[in-house]
């Protein structure tokens, strides 16, 4: 039997590790034997994770960082070269979108840029520093959250926008970056259970929206987020060496 772990001795961050599926992802890497840096605004959360990690074994640290300043991104990486000397693999899961269920005609520019700010600044910015330090090793892995709305959204315009910038902006890296042995790629998924939307949509509404999301799935459930933190390290382990500038539908067959 074959029981090696999968990252063993890599250094991770993890970004929206204070979330569902950020939190899932920093989970499943520190139990395949990674040493995860987590990494969100919302310190409560996150403190709240790095102690499960670390109850359960894990080798993990946090940092509270708002990623959508610059100085504030750039301090991060800056640190984490000091205190790890390296960084394998970059996790940018940290996002989401505060311009939900708007018509074209309610588009309100200030949200509609906090949404490429959230989503697709912040990606960009933790991409630019981690290939600093992934250049001169010669070696990385980046795995940028997208979304099944990335193919477009009738209700969502500008958090769309934002993820399908996202899948565009990997596979920009991915080619500009393939020959210092570093990919990029994309997860899309469909619906993922999470508290944040039983948060905002209280128990009820997320029920008929969870309800009627798997209805239209071929495989009848919605994601949970360790569905998609399984995506997350097969594009982050060696098994996925040869694979770059791809966007992997974690979806249950969504829009087949
Ligand atoms: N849940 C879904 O159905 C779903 C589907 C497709 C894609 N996604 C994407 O997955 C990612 C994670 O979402 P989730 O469902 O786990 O939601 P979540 O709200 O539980 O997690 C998002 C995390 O990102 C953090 N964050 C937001 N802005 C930040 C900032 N400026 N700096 C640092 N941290 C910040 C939040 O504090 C939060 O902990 C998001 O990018 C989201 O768009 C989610």
């Amino acid at each position: 039997m074959n029981t090696e772990m999968r990252l063993q001795g890599k250094t991770a961050i993890v970004t929206g590790a204070g979330g569902g599926i950020g939190g899932a992802t920093a989970h499943r890497f520190a139990s395949e034997g990674a040493t995860v840096i987590l990494v969100d605004i919302d310190a409560v959360r996150c403190r709240e994770v790095l102690g499960q990690i670390v109850g359960s074994g894990g080798q993990a640290s946090c940092a509270i960082v708002d990623l959508t300043s610059e100085t504030q991104v750039v301090e991060l990486f800056s640190n984490v070269l000091r205190e790890h000397g390296r960084l394998d693999i970059l996790v940018n899961i940290a996002g989401g979108d505060c311009e939900p269920a708007a018509s074209v005609e309610e588009i309100d520019p200030e949200r509609a840029m906090k949404n490429l700010d959230m989503n697709l600044k912040s990606c960009m910015l933790c991409c630019r520093e981690a290939v600093k330090i992934m250049k001169p090793q010669g070696h990385g892995r980046i795995v940028n959250m997208s979304s099944l709305v990335y193919r477009g959204s009738p209700n969502q315009f500008s958090y769309s926008a934002s993820k399908g910038g996202i899948f565009s902006f990997t596979r920009s890296i991915a080619i500009a970056l393939g020959g210092f042995n570093i990919t990029a790629n994309a997860l899309a998924p469909a619906l993922v259970e999470v508290d944040a939307f039983v948060r905002a949509l209280g128990p009820d509404r997320w029920k008929m929206l969870a309800e009627a999301s798997a209805e239209r799935y071929p495989l009848k459930r919605i994601a949970k987020p360790e569905d998609v933190a399984g995506a997350a390290l097969f594009f982050a382990s060696d098994d996925a060496s040869f694979i770059t500038g791809q966007i992997l539908e974690i979806s249950g067959g969504a829009r087949l």
